[in-house]
Formats: C-alpha cells, structure tokens, sequence
C-alpha cells in the first residue's frame, strides 16, 4: 500500500486519483490544513473506491505510526508541507518544523517498517536563480526563502541518507509550476483566500471574485517583459509520480528529475490565452516586480523521458479548460 501524505491537497489528491486508477493501493493522510474533505468524497466518485484516510499531521509520529502498524505499506510519496514561498519568510520556524520535522518522522518509520522507498516533492525553486533555460537536473542548486530552503534542506539529507544506506529508493521529483485540474471539474486547486500564484488568480478575476490581475513587472529580459514559467498540467505531473514510484519499486539508489513541459509562457501569454479560451476579459494591471522573482525559468525534462519514460500530453489551452471547469463548478461551494 503507498501512503501518499497531503493527499487532499492539489497534487497529492490528482496523484492520490492517477494510482488508483493505476490499481495501486493507497492511503492518504492529510490534516486539512490547507485542503477540504470533499476531495476525499469527489476522488471516490471518479474512482468508485473507497478512500483509506487518516486525519492526522505528519509531525504527530505516534499517529502515523498508527497508519504503519494497520497497513502494511511499501512506499511514501510524501506532499504534505506548507508552499507560500512569502509566508515562509514570515514563519521561518513553522516552515522547517512542518516541512523537515513531518520528512524525518516519515523516513523513520519506513526504515523501522523495512519500506526504504520514498518519493520527495522538490521544487524547481532549488535552482534559485538560474543563469539559463532550459533548466537540467545538473545545474547548481541555490535557495533565497525558507520555503526553498526546506526543499534543499530535505533533498540534502536524502543524499545523505542514501550515501549511508543505499538499499534505499528514493526519487526526487523538481516541479515547475503546475496548474490545471482534473478534466472532471471535481478536483482542483482550492488556495485559501487571495492566491499568490498567477493561474488561481486569473481564474478567480476571470469569475469577478478578484476585480484584476497585478502583473508583477514588464520589465524583465523576456519576449514581452513580464515572466516566463514552465505550467504544468497537474494531471501530466501527477502521472510523473506513477512513472517514479515504477522505477523506485525495482530500483535501489536515488535519482532526481524535473518535471516540467521545457515550454515558457509569459504572464501575458497566460492572460491573451485565458480569454481567448474561456471567452472571459482579465483586467490587469502591471505593478513593480516582486521580491525574489526571476524573469525565466523553464525546465529541461529529457532526462524524465529518457529513464521515467514520462512526458507531459496536456498544453496549455487544456491546462486552462480544465482551471475554468474546475472554477465553474466550485462556484458558490466553497470560496
Ligand atoms: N505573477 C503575477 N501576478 C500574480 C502572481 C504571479 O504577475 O498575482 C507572476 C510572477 O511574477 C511570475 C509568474 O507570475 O512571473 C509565476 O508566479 P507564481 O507565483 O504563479 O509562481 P512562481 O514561479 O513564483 O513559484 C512557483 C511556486 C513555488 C515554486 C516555484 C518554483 O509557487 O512554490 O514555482 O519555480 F517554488
């Protein structure tokens, strides 16, 4: 049984759906920090399987210890972790006890379980600010907020712990920036409150809960001033974690990947292609750059193809279809 921590979450739950339908066991564990329940009810509804779950927080060792002793489990892919790279400079403490404290629990109790198989949600965020794109997974690793630093700090220790104990598996997985939703319009991303990222946003001021979108500069080295990300359809990346749990099922040793599309689309690109998909205007508005970010950064993924056998399907017109339906149906639920 695969225990998939933060499966409530966004890409713990389309990841939690894409193994089930795989036929694999699963057992989610969430406290609903910063996710709803009814993904529980809506991942039942798509798979017609009855979810295993525990409500538990993954610093709580007794109560996840608890999973350990009822189910006999084989591997951890493990979401569960604060992500607002702004509050992470507010909170630092919070940010490493929830985010390092919850690995080490977890990686305990899977040796003391003999079930050395773990995969890591890393972020492109470990290669700070890289001096080129494409990005490859070789190239210098550097971080500027607590959030990153968690992340390097966990991908530290994981090389650590394989140098020691190499009948370890263990994969690394470096997310670029994942939007979407699954096709059904019953799972997707929910933040709380304003979202800090640029895909909830133009969603929600496509749907007039947010009256316009601020560009955060127009001044960047790109074809249009405004920044270049990798958007991922999550579906795509949950399918990536398939993909790594096959090869961490027969394989010792660690290896790390990024998964992205190696396609950059500027804020603007985002904004022209969300009205013309969804019929929908988004006002926007440039303000000045925000702290910390980079003007590009999109990913080299051959290295994912090549030994994963993984590669996105979805672009990005079906990335925004999907963010639309998902919006429209939750219209009036839950935000
Ligand atoms: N942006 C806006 N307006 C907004 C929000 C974002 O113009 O309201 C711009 C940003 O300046 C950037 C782009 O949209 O150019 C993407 O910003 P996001 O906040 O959506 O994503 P980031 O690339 O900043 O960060 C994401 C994740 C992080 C992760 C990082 C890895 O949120 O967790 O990718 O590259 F670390």
């Amino acid at each position: 049984m695969i225990l998939v921590t933060g499966g409530a979450g966004y890409i713990g739950s389309h990841t939690a759906l894409s193994l089930l339908q795989n036929d694999e066991d699963v057992i989610i564990v969430d406290d609903f920090s910063n996710s709803d329940k009814r993904v529980l009810e809506n991942l039942e509804k798509l798979t017609h399987k009855k979810i295993q779950f525990s409500e538990l927080d993954c610093c709580d060792e007794q109560a996840l210890e608890q999973v350990f002793i009822k189910h006999t489990i084989s591997a951890c892919i493990h979401f569960a972790g604060y992500k607002a790279v702004g509050e992470s400079s507010k909170i630092p403490l919070e940010y490493y006890n929830n985010n390092i404290t919850s690995t080490l629990i977890i990686l305990k109790l899977l040796k003391k379980y003999n079930a050395k198989r773990f995969i890591f949600s890393s972020s492109a965020t470990v290669y700070g600010s890289p001096e080129t794109s494409p990005i490859n997974e070789t190239f210098p690793l550097s971080v500027t907020n607590p959030y990153g630093r968690s992340k390097l700090m966990v991908e530290d220790i994981l090389r650590d712990i394989i140098a020691a104990e190499p009948d370890w598996s263990i994969g690394l997985l470096r997310y670029f920036n994942p939007i979407g939703a699954h096709e059904s319009g019953l799972i997707g991303e929910r933040p709380n409150g304003i979202p800090n990222n640029v895909m909830p946003y133009i969603s929600m001021v496509g749907a007039g809960k947010l009256p316009c979108l601020p560009v955060f500069g127009n001044d960047y080295d790109t074809h249009d001033g405004t920044g270049v990300r990798d958007y991922i359809h999550v579906m795509d990346l949950a399918e990536g974690h398939v993909a790594m749990l096959a090869k961490i099922s027969k394989e010792v040793g660690l290896s790390t990947y990024n998964l992205g599309t190696g396609q950059g689309y500027s804020v603007l690109d985002l904004v022209t292609q969300f009205e013309k998909v969804t019929g929908q205007k988004i006002n926007y508005e440039i303000m000045p750059r925000r702290q910390g970010d980079i003007a590009t950064c999109y990913a080299d993924p051959q290295k994912a193809l090549k030994e994963l056998g993984w590669k996105t399907t979805r672009n990005l017109q079906t990335m925004i279809e999907d963010t639309w339906r998902f919006e429209q149906d939750s219209q009036g639920k839950s935000r």
